[in-house]
């Protein structure tokens, strides 16, 4: 991202209960961008839920609507500046991650300790398919954690609300300056 090029794009990944999608949010409305949840746009595409997709149709199709979801995505992006909720597992499929990776986009990846995640997890449980016991929650975050720390912002989310994060986050990206205009 060069000085003379500001993003067109905000990214945000991490881990399930990182505060992806009320982060995102709270950094849209800051900033007059448009907000994209992926997980919002792969349940408008199926007409379901997350979980009810794992559950009736598996992973595999899961992965294959998130597949779809990037490539409405990329069309958002194109059009407006955005930002963007991953998926806690988008980048862990190589097409996903080299898709985005061609937008000039800030990557930011939120973080918290590992039971601070749990804890913000448990309550909907329900709501998150691979939400599972403390060791395999523990693996499959330490198997991501490489994505994720592709990101060139780390955030510690820890104690702080989403509209805190967002502060953060446009203040070391120097956003708030750009607004809607300045951005291409
Ligand atoms: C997933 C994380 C979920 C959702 C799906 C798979 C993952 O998103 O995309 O349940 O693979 O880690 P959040 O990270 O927003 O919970």
């Amino acid at each position: 991202m060069g000085a003379q090029q500001p993003p067109r794009a905000l990214f945000l990944t991490g881990f399930m209960g990182a505060g992806k999608t009320t982060v995102g949010r709270a950094l849209a409305a800051r900033l007059g961008w448009r907000f994209w949840d992926l997980d919002e746009q792969v349940e408008r595409q199926a007409g379901r839920s997350v979980a009810e997709i794992f559950r009736e149709a598996g992973e595999t199709a899961f992965r294959t609507a998130e597949n779809a979801a990037v490539g409405a995505l990329l069309q958002e992006v194109a059009q407006f500046a955005t930002v963007a909720a991953l998926g806690g597992g988008t980048l862990s499929q190589p097409l996903n991650a080299q898709r985005l990776r061609q937008v000039r986009a800030a990557w930011v990846f939120l973080d918290a300790p590992l039971e601070v995640l749990r804890q913000r997890c448990q309550p909907m449980a329900a709501q998150r398919p691979l939400f599972a016991d403390e060791a395999a929650f523990r693996r499959l975050y330490a198997a991501r954690l490489a994505h994720y720390r592709s990101a060139s912002l780390h955030v510690n989310t820890a104690g702080k609300t989403p509209e805190e994060v967002a502060a953060e986050i446009a203040v070391a990206l120097r956003l708030d300056a750009l607004g809607e205009t300045g951005r291409r």
